[in-house]
């Protein structure tokens, strides 16, 4: 029997509470261990990180935490997309050894007061107009590496922003820990995949396929010799409120490292974008010039 099948007849163990994943991630000593962070409502994105951990390390462990200090008041906090049984059962199949799932008294018992900040990066996209989610993102983080101690984590670039803030904490608090980076993953249709497309209309779903179809114009744009970021933000803007109700957030041309705004386009260069669509807000970047 293959190695992969015996696997996935053992029986994904459970844990919600610190102790217990400690117990679990000691019983693992010696070993390589993957971990992937989650919010839950996993979808083929998730589990793209799932199976590169699994491929990558001897065990894998996932968490699903609704992270309540990463949303803002106004926010969909109270509407984020759950499905437990349907995640544990795609986590069962693919061989995960590990859920962790604590409750929010868990993460944040009573008391609780200390917070991670990663500047700089964080003041730019998505930063900008959700003030507190980087330092919620960061904090939680840091929190579940503290408890599953992975030497491994895998995150996706869809939240380009979000790996630039892990990768930096991790760096400058001496973390070990290899940060694997996952490409994003599409619908067939382009969409860019996201637990909060559950929360489109069928109306706004296929208004949302702006999002992807700008950035393909941006890029043939650019290889057919336009280099101005302001013209190429201008037509991206076009095209999206072509749709009606569509609400830029912003539109950015920038470095993919440092994440500051660039007005040519001459070397690797990321084109990232959030749009809110009735009550959902999505996201969505490319690379160019690779
Ligand atoms: O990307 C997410 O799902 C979340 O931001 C994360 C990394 C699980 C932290 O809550």
């Amino acid at each position: 029997m293959m190695v992969a099948e015996l696997k996935q007849q053992v029986l994904m163990q459970k844990a919600s509470s610190t102790r217990t994943m400690k117990r679990i991630s000691n019983s693992f000593h010696g070993t390589s261990v993957g971990f992937v962070p989650t919010m839950g409502y996993l979808h083929e994105g998730h589990m793209s990180l799932v199976k590169q951990s699994l491929s990558t390390c001897d065990h894998t462990v996932v968490s699903i935490f609704v992270n309540p200090i990463q949303f803002g008041a106004n926010e969909d906090l109270d509407v984020y997309p759950h499905d437990l049984e349907g995640d544990i059962e795609k986590l069962e199949s693919a061989g995960v050894d590990v859920l962790f799932q604590p409750h929010r008294e868990t993460i944040y018992p009573k008391g609780f007061k200390t917070y991670v900040q990663v500047d700089e990066i964080t003041d730019q996209l998505c930063g900008t107009s959700r003030p507190g989610l980087f330092k919620g993102v960061a904090t939680v983080v840091l929190k579940l590496f503290n408890i599953v101690r992975p030497q491994h984590v895998f995150f996706g670039e869809k939240d380009w922003q979000q790996l630039a803030v892990i990768e930096t904490m991790v760096r400058d608090l001496n973390l070990d820990i290899s940060v694997h980076r996952v490409p994003l993953v599409r619908e067939p249709d382009g969409l860019a995949m996201s637990s909060r497309n559950l929360n489109l209309s069928a109306e706004d779903r296929q208004k949302a396929l702006s999002l992807s179809r700008s950035l393909e114009d941006a890029k043939e744009k650019i290889r057919q010799g336009t280099t101005a970021a302001s013209q190429l933000k201008q037509s991206m803007k076009d095209r999206i409120t072509a749709e009606s109700g569509m609400q830029i957030d912003y539109i950015s041309i920038c470095d993919p490292i440092s994440l500051q705004e660039i007005e040519e386009v001459k070397g690797r260069t990321l084109i990232a974008l959030a749009v809110k669509i009735g009550s959902s807000r999505l996201i969505d970047n490319c690379i160019v010039k690779d």
